[in-house]
């Protein structure tokens, strides 16, 4: 028996070997119990700064158990690789109000972070959807987002969930290499705004074998990214995988390297689109390549949209000059539930050049007749099978 018992915890030790020396920084040794009540914050804080100046590689546990956290910055730089692990349950306040900045938790200046464990990062959005009035209101109030990576570097994000954050729930900014792999975003189909994971003026970041359901887009990606792969993700309900917007403010930098590859796209109103505003200034996107995506009943499934205008809040007849170059869709197919389902609509100034649509097969089963494909300023070269017949339709 205690022989047996030995050689079970000697094989545990062999097969978390890979942290087995990592420092453990248990919150419950800071006075926090799983009960779901007291605000863990200045106790996660405490744990953190810890964690964070350990001289080898530390963990920070949290385990089963729900948390109340209120917002929170974790910082670093840290003098090791510092993992995060989350098993239970963090929950944010539900009033929006009680926030004073537009960020529940945030990671930020951390070189090799990791955040895994399984557990939840709980917006308790629905309040806060309920008060969103950005379709009408230009100055309406911006709420918090669940996650936050600002300036982090070689981290991995993996087997953990955010749900039903009160705006975007994930959002990379100033990040390099960074991978999102068996992450989960959840919030309801109607929820307002709640983008699974935004990208801006970031390199190297990954999303893989992922599950994105939500009431925006899934993956939005925006000025100043590059070398962006999303890999097997799901995406829906959601408005699918976003470039852009682009050219809505000045010094914007150039959206170089998009790999969207093996996706599926369920419902709502996009699946793969690249956007740019009118009257904008300058831009570049290129070099941008969307592959092996199944569209099941999306509106718009494959779409570039160079005259992007919500809520009429533009001047829509002055043409974008955000330059798409070098773009290409391969291997989409799958179901349309509007009638054009390939529509490429470029700059009547800048036209897309190297644009490539090959083998796509959509179908549409509505009133009007079969699927279309509608094309302005653009010549693509189109190879393979081809249903709708591309751009079979020239807009002016
Ligand atoms: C990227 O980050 C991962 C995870 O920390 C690390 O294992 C890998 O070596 C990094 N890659 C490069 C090129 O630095
Ligand atoms: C994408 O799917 C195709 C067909 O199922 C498969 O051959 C290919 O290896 C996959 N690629 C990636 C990157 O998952």
């Amino acid at each position: 028996m205690a022989i047996q018992s030995y050689v079970g915890a000697f094989l545990l030790l062999l097969s978390f070997s890979s942290t087995i020396n990592a420092q453990v920084f248990h919150i419950g040794k800071y006075g926090v119990k799983g009960d779901g009540r007291a605000d863990i914050s200045q106790a996660l804080l405490r744990a953190w700064k810890e964690a964070c100046a350990s001289t080898t590689a530390a963990k920070l546990l949290i385990p089963k158990g729900t948390y109340a956290l209120s917002e929170t910055v974790l910082e670093g730089p840290c003098k090791a690789p510092v993992e995060f692990q989350l098993q239970g349950t963090l929950r944010a306040p539900a009033d929006p109000f009680r926030f004073k900045t537009v960020s529940w938790v945030t990671f930020q200046n951390i070189d090799r972070l990791t955040v895994s464990g399984g557990g939840t990062f709980d917006g308790q959005g629905k309040i806060a959807w309920a008060q969103n009035d950005c379709n009408l209101n230009k100055n309406c109030r911006t709420l918090p987002i669940n996650l936050r990576f600002n300036f982090v570097s070689n981290a991995l994000i993996h087997d953990v969930t955010t749900l039903d954050s009160k705006q975007f729930h994930v959002n990379v900014l100033g990040c390099k290499n960074v991978t999102f792999q068996r992450f989960t975003v959840t919030a309801p189909g109607d929820s307002v705004n709640t983008d699974g994971i935004h990208i801006g003026r970031s390199v190297g970041v990954k999303i893989i074998d992922s599950n994105i359901r939500t009431g925006d887009d899934c993956v939005s990606i925006g000025d100043g990214s590059q070398q962006i792969f999303v890999t097997r993700v799901n995406c829906g309900p959601g408005h699918g995988i976003s470039v852009g917007s682009l050219g809505k403010y000045k010094n914007e930098e150039p959206v170089v390297g998009i790999f969207v590859r093996n996706c599926t796209i369920i419902g709502g109103t996009n699946g793969v689109r690249i956007k740019t505003w009118p009257a904008s200034p300058v831009g570049v996107a290129s070099d941008m390549h969307f592959e092996d995506i199944r569209m099941v009943d999306v509106a718009n499934p494959v779409l570039i949209d160079q005259g992007y205008c919500p809520w009429n809040q533009c001047q829509a007849q002055i043409p974008s000059l955000v330059k798409i170059n070098k773009v290409s869709f391969k291997r989409i197919w799958g179901t349309s539930a509007s009638q054009v389902a390939v529509k490429i609509a470029c700059s009547k100034r800048v036209p897309c050049d190297n644009i490539e649509i090959a083998d796509i097969n959509l179908a549409y089963r509505g009133p009007e007749g079969p699927a279309l494909s509608e094309c302005s300023n653009v010549r693509p070269l189109i190879t393979g099978r081809q249903f709708p017949p591309a751009c079979a339709k020239i807009a002016s």
